[in-house]
């Protein structure tokens, strides 16, 4: 694994955009693992500033998101799509039909899982995964359990991922319940893995994901067994390590 500390959150989401735009520039059709959160939406940001300058080209960049609230329209403001639109996709020149997200309106959400399990099969393996954590080390939604999910499921919030999303609603009673998540065997299978992490809240997690045992109660401390990994985190989110 290699780690990058860097000063603060702005020199964190530098490095992860320049790996990002290496990855486009190395493979102009490679296929993006993306995330949402607080985290990477710096690195977007430098993402579409490279395209607008002529330096990077999405044209041919296929994505597929890690995952989607159940019950969110794609329109609305807190879904996943929405989020990757507004950061991300209305900024650079990619392919609508090269994103991928799952669809939160999907009546059955155990087929769409399964037609997103699909999706990924036909289009995967994933180049680069990019990923942020959980303050209970949840990569993606994929929330502390007995085993590791495989494929792209349906998952019931901890509510600890209620409260800790909580202020991006109007109040804890409208984050969604339920998530589709892609599994965490999806995301071992990605060439490479792309952790960001910032600040101290983050601290204590990313020590416990990455020194301590590797177990389903932790997530993201099954990264430690994939062969490519690279953490970029400030100082402060490292601070522990
Ligand atoms: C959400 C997302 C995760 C994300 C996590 C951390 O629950 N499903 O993909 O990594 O929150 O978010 P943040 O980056 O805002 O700390």
């Amino acid at each position: 694994m290699r780690i990058y500390v860097t000063e603060d959150y702005n020199a964190m989401s530098r490095r992860v955009a320049s790996i990002l735009a290496a990855q486009v520039i190395l493979k102009p059709d490679c296929v993006l693992g993306l995330a949402t959160g607080s985290t990477p939406v710096g690195a977007y940001k430098l993402l579409a500033e490279g395209y607008k300058k002529g330096d990077l080209d999405f044209s041919q960049v296929r994505s597929i998101n890690l995952d989607e609230y159940v019950g969110l329209a794609p329109t609305h403001d807190q879904s996943y799509r929405y989020f990757m639109q507004s950061n991300l996709f209305d900024h650079v020149n990619i392919n609508p039909d090269n994103t991928n997200v799952p669809n939160g309106l999907a009546a059955d959400p155990a087929e769409e899982c399964r037609r997103y399990n699909q999706v990924i099969r036909t289009l995967g393996p994933i180049d680069i995964q990019l990923l942020g954590m959980g303050h209970n080390g949840h990569i993606g939604f994929n929330e502390p359990a007995d085993a590791f999910a495989l494929e792209t499921n349906l998952v019931n919030l901890a509510e600890s991922t209620i409260q800790a999303n909580a202020r991006f609603f109007a109040s804890a009673d409208e984050v969604p319940r339920q998530a589709m998540t892609m599994g965490i065997q999806t995301i071992m299978q990605a060439r490479k893995v792309l952790v960001a992490v910032s600040g101290k809240d983050k601290a204590a997690i990313v020590k416990k994901a990455f020194t301590g045992p590797v177990t389903p109660q932790v997530p993201a401390s099954i990264l430690q067994m994939h062969p490519d990994v690279i953490l970029v985190g400030d100082k402060a989110a490292l601070s522990e390590l």
